[in-house]
Order: C-alpha cells, then sequence, then structure tokens
C-alpha cells in the first residue's frame, strides 16, 4: 500500500514511524513532514501544507494513495475527509461535522450538555459588554475559550478579573484569534489532576488507548509558561480499571453514541481531555486526532499493526480487531529551543541521536530539517526523546540516558518529566 501522512510534528513522525512498521506498507508520502520523517524507511517528504486541501487531494490522486492519516486537527475541521471520501479515496479521521467536537467549543459544550456528558458550566458570547459583565459577576475566577481552533493557544485561565476582561477584549473587540474569537466561552474553573483517554473508534466500537499525561509548563516543578507539552508518559496511574470503566460508559460511549444519532458517526481518533475534580470527573475537552506528544508515547506500547487498525476503523469492523497493547510504560522528554514559546532561533545543528537510540530509546523529531545531510533545528519543540521500561521511572531514566548524548545550542527541557525532582 502506498500511504499519505499529513502534518509535520513530533505526533507525525511517531505515526510515520509506526506505519512504516506494517508489512503491508510500501512507501509513505508525508505532507510536509521533518528531518526525521526524512530519513524514516519507507518515508518521503512532499512539500504540501496541511490546509493545501486541493494540492492534497491531487496528489492522493496523482500517486494511486491507498489510505491517507491525518495528524493535524486543522485539515479535519476544514472537511479533508468528507473531501477525500466524496472522491472515493480512503481516509482516516472524523467527517468535519464529527470533527466539529474539536474546531468549535460552543458546538462540543453543547453537545456535552445534550448527551449529558459531564463537563463544566459555561455561557457563550460574542458581544464584549455582556462577556464582560458576567465574568465580573462570578464568584470564582473563570475559563475563557476562543470558540475555534486557535493553535493550542485559544483557553486562558486569568489571574484577576481585571484580567479576564482585558482577555475577553482581546479576543471579542481586537478579535486576536480572528475568526477563532468572534465567539468566546466563559466556563467554570475546574481544579484537579489531567488525564487525557484517546481511543479509537468506527463510528460504533470503541477501543481505548493506554490513558496519557503530559506536562504543559516550561520548566521543572511545573513553573513557567504553557506551552504544546514538554513531556508526556502513558499509561497513566491515576487512569485505574475502574476509572477507564467510567470514562468510556460516562465520556466516550455517550459521545460516540450521540454523533451516530446526530447522523455524523465518529470515525477516526477522539480525544477526551480529562479533569479529576473533587465532584468526579469532568472533560475540559475533545480533540478530534491523536494527541502531541501524546502520540510519542502511545504508539511505542502498540503491538499491532496500526494500518489494519486504521482500515477497521475506516471499514466498521473494530469490534473483531481490538489493539493488542504490550506490557510497560513510555515517557518522552521533550527538547525545546531555548526561548520556546516564545521567540527562539533556529538552524542549531543537532549531534548525538544515534548515540540516543544506542541507549534504547527512539527520537521523534518535531521541530527539524535536514539541509545537506546537517540535521538543523527548525522549530520551538525540536525533539521527543522517548524511553519504555517496565515503570515509571525505568522509562523515564531511560528517555533521560538518551537524551544525555543528544546536543544542540540552546536546548532546554524538563528534568522531571514522569518521575519526582
Ligand atoms: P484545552 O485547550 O481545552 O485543552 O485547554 C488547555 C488547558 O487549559 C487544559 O489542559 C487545562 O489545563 C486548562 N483548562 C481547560 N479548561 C479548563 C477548566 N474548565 N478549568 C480549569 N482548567 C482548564
Ligand atoms: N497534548 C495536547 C494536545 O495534543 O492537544
Amino acid at each position: 500500500m502506498n500511504l499519505l501522512l499529513i502534518g509535520s510534528g513530533g505526533r507525525e513522525h511517531a505515526l510515520a514511524w509506526k506505519l512504516s512498521q506494517s508489512t503491508q506498507v510500501e512507501r509513505i508520502f508525508v505532507a510536509a513532514g521533518n528531518g526525521g520523517t526524512a530519513t524514516t524507511p519507507k518515508c518521503e517528504n512532499v512539500a504540501i501544507g496541511d490546509g493545501d486541501l486541493a494540492g492534497l487531494l491531487a496528489f492522493a490522486q496523482q500517486q494511486s494513495i491507498d489510505l491517507t492519516v491525518v495528524g493535524p486537527e486543522v485539515p479535519l475541521v476544514a472537511g479533508i475527509v468528507d473531501l477525500f471520501q466524496a472522491a472515493g479515496l480512503r481516509i482516516f479521521g472524523p467527517v468535519q461535522a464529527a470533527a466539529q467536537l474539536e474546531g468549535s467549543k460552543a458546538f462540543s459544550k453543547a453537545f456535552m450538555q445534550r448527551h449529558t456528558i459531564p463537563t463544566g458550566w459555561a455561557r457563550v458570547f460574542s458581544d464584549f459588554e455582556e462577556a464582560a459583565d458576567f465574568a465580573w459577576g462570578l464568584d470564582d475566577l473563570p475559563v475563557l475559550k476562543a470558540n475555534g481552533l486557535a493553535a493550542g493557544k485559544g483557553v486562558v485561565l486569568p489571574e484577576s478579573r481585571d484580567e479576564a476582561v482585558a482577555v475577553l477584549r482581546q479576543m471579542l473587540v481586537e478579535r486576536s484569534f480572528g475568526a477563532a474569537s468572534a465567539t468566546v466561552l466563559v466556563e467554570e474553573r475546574l481544579r484537579g489532576a489531567e488525564v487525557s483517554v484517546l481511543a479509537f473508534s468506527d463510528g460504533k466500537n470503541i477501543a481505548v488507548m493506554p490513558p496519557a499525561q503530559d506536562h504543559k509548563r516550561l520548566l521543572t516543578g511545573d513553573r513557567g509558561p504553557n506551552t504544546g507539552g514538554m513531556g508526556a508518559f502513558a499509561p497513566s496511574p491515576l487512569a485505574t480499571p475502574n476509572f477507564l470503566a467510567e470514562v468510556e460508559r460516562t465520556v466516550l460511549r455517550p459521545a460516540i453514541d450521540g454523533m451516530a444519532a446526530e447522523g455524523a458517526p465518529y470515525v477516526g481518533v477522539l480525544y477526551a481531555g480529562l479533569m479529576l475534580t473533587a465532584k468526579g470527573l469532568r472533560v475540559l475537552e475533545f480533540n478530534c486526532r491523536f494527541g502531541d506528544p501524546e502520540t510519542q508515547v502511545v504508539l511505542p506500547l502498540l503491538e499491532s499493526d496500526l494500518v489494519d487498525l486504521m482500515l477497521a476503523c475506516i471499514d466498521g469492523r473494530l469490534g473483531e480487531t481490538p489493539p493488542v497493547w504490550r506490557k510497560g510504560v513510555a515517557a518522552t522528554v521533550v527538547m525545546a529551543s531555548g526561548g520556546y514559546p516564545g521567540h527562539y532561533a533556529k538552524g542549531k545543528e543537532i549531534h548525538g541521536i544515534p548515540g540516543a537510540e544506542a541507549a534504547g530509546c527512539t527520537v521523534f523529531h518535531a521541530g527539524t530539517a535536514l539541509a545537506d545531510g546537517r540535521l538543523l533545528t527548525s522549530g520551538g519543540r525540536v525533539l521527543a526523546v522517548t524511553g519504555v521500561g517496565d515503570s515509571l521511572l525505568a522509562a523515564a531514566e531511560r528517555a533521560y540516558t538518551g537524551l544525555a548524548d543528544i546536543h544542540f545550542d540552546g536546548a532546554v527541557w524538563r528534568t522531571d518529566i514522569a518521575r519526582p525532582n
């Protein structure tokens, strides 16, 4: 089979790495890919952006692509699955109507309320004065969320009422996220530990993946600004069998059944971001795709052929082909460019990845590029160094042992991923 994989981050390198291990796969074209996918067996980068739906479709038709795999949310929310299906092509991911679970936080909140999925209360506003009055009158500080996609930056936890009003003004009046912040949610501020539960679905059946936790703050000890994620591990010790059964019963099952009942069966990966509050579990958000960096710890635990699994989802056969997971724990530590998530330099040469691999790690590239045979940094998050072991500590030790071999100017990472400080 020939595959087209869309995306260019660490998640996509992990997908390319796993898909390339399938004996059914001959070639994988990665649009646009990175320095890691450029050197993964069977893989070849092609310079088409993830927003160029027409270009991606034309490429898939020219190359007789047998299966397209979509990494990021942007093309899913833009309707790439509907477009490819209408052209008779096989593609893994939810249709546009189902991808609204991530594409519109107002839709997602109303959907959860319709299907009694546990989540915090929220009010939706498009008028600044009304939103500001409401937020000002609350006893507790709220969470403010841009309705549409905002590259992971659309959620703000203000620390004062003044800040809440200022953020509402930026979003609703100044349109800091463009059309994505023409509507905002003022949402109940929840407190508790967070865990991500991802599941495959064929529209009817569900197969849950090992639950993951990620570390969002830049600095060791959960300090500093929020980032796209500085590390992750799976399975999370918070996710006991009882907890997982509850998530399936109260969150995943009603979401999949609800989408089917509303005429848009959910096929693909459904990602539930959960918080364990004193009042019970609550959904913070749904995403319509694999997580980043969760994928870099979940896929190394998957024994099954990922192509088989994706085809089973597309064909409605997931019930007959449940995924097999290996025992053990995976941890990944992100190496970022100095200055991230603010301004950072690019083009720094990266050395030592073979040493980390010799230490038993898998090194996933996020922001790297190959230039004349040299591997250079090209983004904020540069690498995710994954280790697998019998325990959380063993997995973290392996990841950190490998990481010690890797060098580039200005590299920063947390020292407490999957381990106490
Ligand atoms: P999201 O983009 O919805 O995943 O939100 C990003 C992060 O914001 C989450 O991982 C949480 O840490 C935090 N967050 C989102 N919603 C809430 C909420 N209602 N209460 C407290 N924290 C939240
Ligand atoms: N790790 C968070 C996300 O992928 O949305």
